[in-house]
């Protein structure tokens, strides 16, 4: 079987963002303590936390989109090294192609950073009612040391709107983790 640390090098050697170990760690808890089985990833990658939460509990159901034609065979490879083609069910679309009725219990929101408010309109109805919808790279760290580029000026305004957007929504409550590159955790109010 591959290791973890494995697809960490490869990422890291590769130029691949994948999630940051405090924030994988974070989601590994509390899929575990909460029993969040169900899952839709936006944005596989290369499979790594994909594969992470899938191995939190044999229960665990992820449905993960990819449209990159490179990273969606990496992730089939990877997913099928762990064994876990019967958890993680890996699909290559666009996200916006994405018609689904299924309703999950963990939404994680990792794809293109412009396009947070889009991602979370479009499946907030896909929530259970006692679901969370996890946004990563709230607070772009990596980008922001790296670079003040327009590029990366405009990334930071659009979480920042993205931020403004969760926080005017009545019938939801965000609140804002400093793990790693930054989390929203975002519920209904029921
Ligand atoms: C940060 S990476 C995902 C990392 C992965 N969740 C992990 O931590 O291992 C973001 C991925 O989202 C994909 N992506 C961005 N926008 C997308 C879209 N509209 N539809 C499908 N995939 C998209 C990119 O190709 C990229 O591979």
């Amino acid at each position: 079987m591959k290791k973890l640390e494995n697809l960490e090098k490869f990422a890291l050697e590769n130029y691949v963002p994948i999630i940051r170990k405090d924030n994988i760690e974070y989601l590994e808890k509390i899929i575990k303590e909460n029993k969040l089985y169900n899952i839709l990833e936006l944005g596989s990658a290369i499979g790594y936390s994909a594969i992470r939460m899938a191995l939190v509990d044999k229960n665990v159901r992820i449905t993960t989109i990819e449209r990159d034609f490179t990273m969606v065979n990496l992730a089939r490879k990877n997913i099928e090294d762990f064994g876990l083609e019967n958890q993680i069910n890996l699909i290559h679309e666009d996200i916006f192609n994405i018609k689904t009725t299924d309703k999950f219990d963990l939404i994680f929101i990792d794809a293109a950073k412009a396009q947070y408010i889009k991602f979370f309109n479009k499946f907030k109805n896909n929530l259970k009612d006692n679901g969370v919808i996890i946004s990563d790279n709230l607070e772009l760290l990596d980008l922001q040391k790296l670079t003040q580029s327009k590029r990366s000026k405009r990334l930071v305004e659009k979480m920042n709107e993205y931020k403004e957007f969760l926080n005017s929504l009545e019938d939801y409550k965000s609140e804002y983790l400093e793990i790693g590159d930054g989390f929203a955790i975002t519920k209904k109010v029921l």
